[in-house]
């Protein structure tokens, strides 16, 4: 939905030539509810989603139970969902609604986060994290029904 960060993407796919790439500048939930097929994706990645800091505003966070549930058939039997913030609060919110959800699993060996993955690459909102001495942890969980 951050246009100027659409375009950034569009003109380093350009320079990278890359042509097997997709964007979206909508509602990524309604993206997902109505344009992408169940069954169809090995890795769903959501990177540093706004953490709404305040408990009042908590309700307004992508990851809640619903969400999860509507995102499920959408993976591949298998097929993962990668989470990462930097505010640890949220990524407490992210383990509890994920270990709770049906038909996921964690796929951390201590039920709890990974080690950041080399895949994941380091944006420009992470780097400023470095920088104030922000932590970060990354979640991945694998569909299993
Ligand atoms: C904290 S930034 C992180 C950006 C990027 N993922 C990164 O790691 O650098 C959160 C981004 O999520 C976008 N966003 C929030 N809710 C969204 C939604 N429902 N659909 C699509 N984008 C959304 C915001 O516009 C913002 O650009």
């Amino acid at each position: 939905m951050h246009r100027p960060g659409v375009g950034a993407c569009l003109s380093a796919a350009e320079e990278a030539g890359i042509h097997n790439l997709r964007l979206f500048c909508h509602d990524a939930v309604e993206v997902l509810e109505q344009m992408i097929p169940d069954e169809s994706i090995d890795t769903l990645q959501l990177f540093f989603p706004d953490p709404w800091h305040k408990s009042r505003h908590h309700k307004r966070r992508i990851v809640q139970p619903a969400f999860v549930q509507m995102l499920r058939p959408k993976l591949k039997q298998g097929g993962l969902f990668h989470m990462a913030t930097d505010w640890q609060n949220y990524a407490e919110h992210m383990l509890e609604v994920m270990s709770q959800a049906e038909g996921f699993e964690n796929t951390s060996e201590f039920g709890d986060y990974v080690p950041r993955p080399d895949q994941r690459p380091l944006t420009k909102f992470e780097r400023r994290g470095h920088r104030l001495g922000h932590g970060v942890w990354d979640l991945i969980f694998k569909r299993i029904a």
